[in-house]
Protein backbone atom coordinates (compact mmCIF):
# COMPACT_ATOMS: atom_id res chain seq x y z
CA UNK A 1 0.00 0.00 0.00
CA UNK A 2 1.88 3.20 -0.89
CA UNK A 3 1.71 5.88 1.61
CA UNK A 4 -0.67 8.58 2.33
CA UNK A 5 0.90 11.70 1.95
CA UNK A 6 1.80 14.49 4.12
CA UNK A 7 0.45 17.83 4.20
CA UNK A 8 3.34 19.30 3.08
CA UNK A 9 4.00 16.67 0.32
CA UNK A 10 0.65 17.37 -1.11
CA UNK A 11 1.37 21.42 -0.72
CA UNK A 12 4.47 21.41 -3.07
CA UNK A 13 3.21 18.79 -5.29
CA UNK A 14 0.30 20.72 -6.03
CA UNK A 15 1.71 24.25 -5.74
CA UNK A 16 4.51 22.76 -8.17
CA UNK A 17 2.01 21.28 -11.03
CA UNK A 18 -0.08 24.70 -10.74
CA UNK A 19 2.87 26.99 -11.12
CA UNK A 20 3.95 24.82 -14.26
CA UNK A 21 0.37 24.95 -15.57
CA UNK A 22 -0.30 28.69 -15.33
CA UNK A 23 2.23 29.29 -18.14
CA UNK A 24 -0.55 27.81 -20.43
CA UNK A 25 -2.85 30.32 -19.35
CA UNK A 26 -4.32 31.95 -22.28
CA UNK A 27 -4.77 35.62 -20.76
CA UNK A 28 -4.27 38.03 -23.33
CA UNK A 29 -7.13 40.65 -22.15
CA UNK A 30 -5.50 40.68 -18.12
CA UNK A 31 -2.18 39.42 -18.06
CA UNK A 32 -3.13 37.57 -15.22
CA UNK A 33 -1.66 33.73 -15.87
CA UNK A 34 -3.45 31.49 -13.08
CA UNK A 35 -3.15 27.70 -12.92
CA UNK A 36 -4.99 25.47 -10.29
CA UNK A 37 -4.15 21.50 -9.87
CA UNK A 38 -6.30 19.05 -8.02
CA UNK A 39 -5.93 16.37 -6.19
CA UNK A 40 -8.40 13.93 -5.82
CA UNK A 41 -9.13 11.46 -2.84
CA UNK A 42 -7.71 8.48 -5.30
CA UNK A 43 -4.19 10.63 -5.00
CA UNK A 44 -4.44 11.67 -8.82
CA UNK A 45 -3.37 15.40 -9.81
CA UNK A 46 -5.46 16.97 -12.55
CA UNK A 47 -4.46 21.41 -13.69
CA UNK A 48 -6.01 24.10 -15.39
CA UNK A 49 -5.54 27.33 -16.52
CA UNK A 50 -7.70 30.18 -17.05
CA UNK A 51 -9.09 30.80 -20.50
CA UNK A 52 -10.11 34.29 -21.32
CA UNK A 53 -12.70 35.20 -24.41
CA UNK A 54 -12.92 38.68 -26.27
CA UNK A 55 -16.72 38.93 -24.18
CA UNK A 56 -15.09 38.94 -20.32
CA UNK A 57 -18.03 37.06 -19.14
CA UNK A 58 -16.88 34.14 -20.76
CA UNK A 59 -13.85 33.84 -19.13
CA UNK A 60 -13.05 30.23 -17.35
CA UNK A 61 -10.53 30.59 -14.10
CA UNK A 62 -7.77 27.91 -13.69
CA UNK A 63 -9.73 26.08 -10.53
CA UNK A 64 -12.67 25.65 -13.10
CA UNK A 65 -11.03 24.48 -16.24
CA UNK A 66 -8.75 21.95 -13.51
CA UNK A 67 -11.90 20.75 -11.94
CA UNK A 68 -13.99 20.29 -15.28
CA UNK A 69 -11.18 18.28 -17.19
CA UNK A 70 -10.50 16.37 -13.62
CA UNK A 71 -14.30 15.33 -14.31
CA UNK A 72 -13.81 14.79 -18.10
CA UNK A 73 -10.89 12.54 -17.26
CA UNK A 74 -11.57 10.68 -13.88
CA UNK A 75 -14.89 10.31 -13.83
CA UNK A 76 -18.38 12.35 -12.37
CA UNK A 77 -17.84 10.26 -8.54
CA UNK A 78 -14.42 12.41 -8.38
CA UNK A 79 -13.98 13.98 -5.50
CA UNK A 80 -11.24 16.72 -4.51
CA UNK A 81 -8.87 16.09 -1.06
CA UNK A 82 -7.11 19.38 -2.14
CA UNK A 83 -6.32 22.03 -4.68
CA UNK A 84 -3.99 24.28 -5.20
CA UNK A 85 -4.41 28.01 -7.31
CA UNK A 86 -0.72 29.40 -8.39
CA UNK A 87 -0.42 32.89 -10.55
CA UNK A 88 2.44 34.99 -12.57
CA UNK A 89 2.62 37.61 -10.37
CA UNK A 90 2.73 36.06 -6.94
CA UNK A 91 -0.31 38.39 -5.80
CA UNK A 92 -2.90 37.44 -3.38
CA UNK A 93 -5.52 34.88 -5.23
CA UNK A 94 -7.98 33.38 -3.58
CA UNK A 95 -10.52 31.38 -5.40
CA UNK A 96 -13.86 33.44 -6.72
CA UNK A 97 -17.45 32.99 -5.60
CA UNK A 98 -18.11 30.99 -8.30
CA UNK A 99 -14.89 28.69 -8.09
CA UNK A 100 -15.88 28.37 -4.52
CA UNK A 101 -19.04 26.77 -5.01
CA UNK A 102 -18.03 24.95 -7.66
CA UNK A 103 -15.18 23.26 -5.39
CA UNK A 104 -17.99 22.40 -2.58
CA UNK A 105 -19.33 20.23 -4.85
CA UNK A 106 -16.68 17.61 -5.49
CA UNK A 107 -15.07 18.51 -2.52
CA UNK A 108 -17.00 19.43 0.77
CA UNK A 109 -14.06 18.66 2.90
CA UNK A 110 -11.25 19.93 0.24
CA UNK A 111 -8.39 21.85 1.41
CA UNK A 112 -7.18 25.05 -0.49
CA UNK A 113 -3.81 26.48 -0.87
CA UNK A 114 -3.61 29.80 -2.82
CA UNK A 115 -2.07 32.96 -1.86
CA UNK A 116 -2.41 35.98 0.41
CA UNK A 117 -1.21 38.76 1.46
CA UNK A 118 1.64 37.34 2.89
CA UNK A 119 2.46 34.22 1.09
CA UNK A 120 0.85 31.02 0.89
CA UNK A 121 -2.12 30.08 2.54
CA UNK A 122 -4.37 27.16 3.58
CA UNK A 123 -8.11 26.82 4.11
CA UNK A 124 -10.47 24.36 4.37
CA UNK A 125 -13.60 25.12 0.92
CA UNK A 126 -16.14 25.59 4.12
CA UNK A 127 -14.26 28.31 5.75
CA UNK A 128 -13.87 30.02 2.54
CA UNK A 129 -17.58 29.17 1.74
CA UNK A 130 -19.79 29.06 4.06
CA UNK A 131 -22.83 27.26 3.99
CA UNK A 132 -22.35 25.87 0.39
CA UNK A 133 -25.05 25.29 -1.52
CA UNK A 134 -26.55 21.05 -1.95
CA UNK A 135 -29.29 20.01 -4.43
CA UNK A 136 -29.67 16.97 -2.01
N1 LIG B 1 -8.70 34.05 -12.26
C1 LIG B 1 -8.53 32.71 -12.07
O1 LIG B 1 -8.29 31.95 -13.01
N2 LIG B 1 -8.64 32.24 -10.81
C2 LIG B 1 -8.83 33.01 -9.69
O2 LIG B 1 -8.87 32.49 -8.58
C3 LIG B 1 -8.98 34.46 -9.84
C4 LIG B 1 -9.04 34.98 -11.21
C5 LIG B 1 -8.52 34.58 -13.62
C6 LIG B 1 -9.75 35.01 -14.35
C7 LIG B 1 -9.19 36.03 -15.34
O3 LIG B 1 -8.72 35.34 -16.48
C8 LIG B 1 -7.99 36.61 -14.62
O4 LIG B 1 -7.69 35.72 -13.57
C9 LIG B 1 -8.22 38.02 -14.07
O5 LIG B 1 -9.36 38.06 -13.30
Amino acid sequence: MPKRKSKSEIRERLIAAARRTMKNAYAPYSSFHVGAAVLTTKDEVFVGCNVENASYGMTNCAERTAIFSAVAQAGPKMEIRAIAIANSQDAPCSPCGACRQVIYEFGPKALVFFRAEKGWKELPIADLLPEGFRLK
